[in-house]
């Protein structure tokens, strides 16, 4: 899929620049033509020799070598690529691209690029949670740059967090994903999503809330958007970035995801619920904290409502999708939620599994259908799950226009 593709690599400054080495083996395996920028701080952990060598193309290091007196470099490389990709990404990188600045080869390059740009950050877990940070990535994704979202684990500060490069393949998944031809498979449809947990206060300290990171929502509004759809996002709290082109709606409790996905149902074509919504929530919410007790703490607790089923018995022209967590009887009872919600599909998952699962980057899933058809699937990332989810959709859109 990347043969004789443009990639046009820039390795910023980090500890992570010995995997943007192997990235580029595999790009050039993979039949790419990379081109690699460094900045200074990059050339500090690996040197230009090492790129040079894998990617079987000179290393461009500062704005002023001009190799060809023919060419400006920065102008000349902007225009040849196919896409820029900033592997290692730094919060300063991530800083300057925010705000414009120019002041190397790597930075230049990218404001005078009107070639689509790809961003796999890495960096300490503190500096990637940083108000600036964020804000930063928020301003950056709003440019339609899209992120490739680091991995969780040991970074090599010491810290246990968020912040290490995804590993090459993703990156490598995520350019797959970016020159998968985008047929307009959902061209003039609204499709509703609905992604994350909710969190049910006790007081204004203390909270219930599950495990859900969003990840399966997120990758599902991107991958709609991408494909044409009118995508609003209605997501619980998350730590995630709002995809390009989505319609996001940021929500707290079960209630509140309630009223906003019912506001908006009417007119949709599509409804996605993937959000891990609480059954429960704390009968009495205490405005002022409540104090600890010798003894131990009863909180009564009482039923949110079934936005799902909700939707279930309110259906018009919409083709609803639920999803079922489970960890026994997979299947039984995932039919068991599609009949009894009146859903066209449920996708089903273990959340026992290797590989699949609340917190997890990959999922292995069974799409059900109203119909009796069934669809098991592999191992596969939450991007490409997403992209299978909505084939099925896609079907059943079909189905319903020749009803
Ligand atoms: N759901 C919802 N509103 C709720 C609870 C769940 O819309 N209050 C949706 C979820 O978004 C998901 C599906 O329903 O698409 C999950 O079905 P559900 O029966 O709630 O699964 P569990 O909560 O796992 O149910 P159980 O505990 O009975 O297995």
């Amino acid at each position: 899929m990347l043969k004789n593709k443009k990639v046009l690599l820039c390795v910023t400054g980090g500890i992570a620049v010995f995997k943007a080495a192997a990235l580029t083996s595999k790009l050039f395996q993979e039949g790419a033509e990379v081109k690699v920028m460094m900045t200074e701080s990059a050339q500090q952990f690996v040197t230009p020799l090492t790129f040079q060598t894998l990617a079987r193309n000179a290393v461009y290091v500062d704005t002023f070598e001009e190799k060809d007196p023919e060419k400006i470099a920065h102008i000349d490389l902007a225009d040849w690529a196919d896409v820029i990709l900033i592997a290692p990404a730094t919060a300063n990188i991530i800083g300057k691209v925010a705000n414009g600045i120019a002041d190397d080869m790597i930075s230049t390059t990218i404001l005078a690029a009107t070639a689509p740009v790809l961003i796999a950050p890495a960096m300490n877990v503190h500096m990637y949670q940083h108000p600036a940070v964020v804000k930063n990535m928020r301003t950056v994704a709003s440019f339609g740059y899209q992120f490739i979202e680091p991995g969780e684990g040991l970074l090599a500060c010491g810290y246990v967090g968020k912040g290490r490069l995804a590993e090459p393949e993703e990156i490598i998944a995520g350019l797959h994903a970016f020159f998968t031809p985008k047929e307009q498979l959902f061209k003039n449809k609204r499709m509703l999503v609905t992604a994350g947990p909710t969190v049910e206060a006790v007081d204004p300290v203390r909270y219930f809330t599950n495990r859900s990171s969003g990840k399966m929502g997120y990758a599902i509004a991107e991958t709609a958007a991408a494909l044409g759809a009118e995508v609003t996002l209605i997501s619980g709290p998350t730590s995630l970035l709002t995809p390009s082109n989505v319609t996001p709606i940021h929500v707290t409790s079960a209630q509140e995801m309630y009223e906003q996905v019912i506001r908006a149902y009417s007119h949709q074509d599509v409804v996605i619920k993937a959000a891990a919504v609480a059954d429960y929530r704390p009968k009495h919410y205490s405005n002022d904290k409540v104090k600890k007790k010798p003894d131990g703490w009863s909180i009564e607790l009482e039923r949110t409502k079934d936005i799902l089923a909700e939707l279930g018995k309110q259906k018009q022209q919409q083709i609803l999708v639920g999803f079922a967590a489970e960890s026994t009887n997979i299947e039984e009872y995932a039919l068991q939620k599609l009949e009894k919600k009146n859903l066209d599909l449920i996708v089903a998952n273990s959340i026992v599994q290797e590989g699949a699962g609340f917190k997890s980057d990959t999922n292995i899933v069974t799409i059900l259908h109203r119909n009796g058809k069934k669809k098991e699937l592999p191992l596969l990332t939450k991007q490409e799950v997403a992209f299978e989810i909505l084939k099925e959709v896609h079907s059943c859109l079909k189905e319903n226009k020749q009803r």
